[in-house]
């Protein structure tokens, strides 16, 4: 098939490449029995059409000969495909034994990534190109859908199970290569669900290692850090624009209207108490269980309500 690979995105693993080449078989000899069929359907069409314009066609009754051969050559087709796709389901489904987990969680609307030395990672996520990696999935809310088309596969991060793949980049994809947002969410999953992105980052594996051995020791307190960390802005907004919850701009210190009538200072506490039991007082036009509870340490939640506090 040369370089053509129907304008799929950049495949980073062999079993990438191995899909695209199930696709591709599947695609050809679908097109030729299509060209044959239509084609020699045509042909008779125009030919006989021509000859004889007002003569009915034979009425045939039956030819065991044909309808052996038109039954034995599709079944094997369908044969053919069927032991090589069960092949690869069986490849990707058994997973090699050593293998570098990583706990993808999704969670409304962002990507957490936790790393086995209990490093995490936001948004973003690291792939060392010497190993064996694992993603062990779940959901922290409702049913989303772990998406990275680059590795052809696709899996539901389901809150209370764990689903996983295994993907092996070496010798494929090149280290040092950033793909923007290709980590996709693929399971409608409420407002957001279209920003559910993440990016990918495929990482030399020396670099890697250094990488989330910085990760894990840097404290990330700082409100930047902490709010990339739980992808608050993926809601709301900073300038006082729409969005799935109330936007920060002027909110600290205004009087704040809920949901019930009622009306509260939206002072520390308040915001405070927003983030770690939302749906204690929601806020006017906006339905409880919207926002998933945020477990924050002190520090965290003091430098997020205190930049909150800036946004005048
Ligand atoms: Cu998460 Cu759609």
């Amino acid at each position: 098939m040369g370089g053509f690979n129907f304008g799929f995105p950049e495949a980073l693993t062999q079993t990438a490449k191995d899909i695209d080449g199930l696709f591709g078989m599947i695609f050809w000899i679908t097109l030729v029995v299509f060209v044959l069929v239509e084609g020699l359907l045509a042909i008779f069409l125009i030919r006989y059409k021509r000859k004889h314009p007002d003569k009915q066609g034979y009425a045939i009754h039956g030819s065991t000969k044909a309808e052996v051969i038109w039954t034995l050559i599709p079944a094997l087709i369908l044969v053919f495909i069927g032991v090589w796709s069960s092949g690869m389901v069986y490849t990707i489904q058994t997973p090699p034994s050593d293998v570098y987990e990583i706990k993808v969680t999704g969670m409304k609307w962002a990507w957490q990534f936790e790393y086995p030395n209990g490093a995490k990672s936001y948004g973003e996520l690291h792939v060392p190109n010497d190993r064996n990696v694992m993603f062990k999935i779940s959901s922290k809310d409702v049913i989303h859908s772990f998406w990275i088309p680059e590795f052809r596969m696709k899996q539901d991060a389901v809150p209370g199970r764990v689903t996983s793949f295994t993907v092996n980049v070496k010798d494929i994809a090149q280290a040092g290569t950033e793909y923007k947002e290709r980590i996709i969410c693929a399971e409608y999953c409420g407002n957001n669900h279209s920003k559910m992105l993440a990016n990918l980052f495929i990482d030399d594996g020396k670099q890697f290692d250094s990488w989330v051995e910085t990760e894990k020791t840097r404290k990330k307190t700082d409100a930047a850090s902490v709010i990339q960390a739980n992808g608050c802005t993926s809601c709301h907004t900073i300038d006082g624009g729409k969005s799935a919850g109330p936007s920060w701009k002027g909110l600290a210190d205004s009087d704040h209207k809920l949901a019930n009538g009622q009306t509260v200072k939206a002072d520390d506490a308040y915001i405070k108490e927003s983030i770690t039991n939302p749906n204690a007082k929601v806020a006017e036009g906006f339905q409880p269980g919207m926002m998933p509870t945020f477990q924050l340490d002190d520090e965290s939640l003091k430098n997020v309500v205190d930049y909150i506090k800036t946004l005048k």
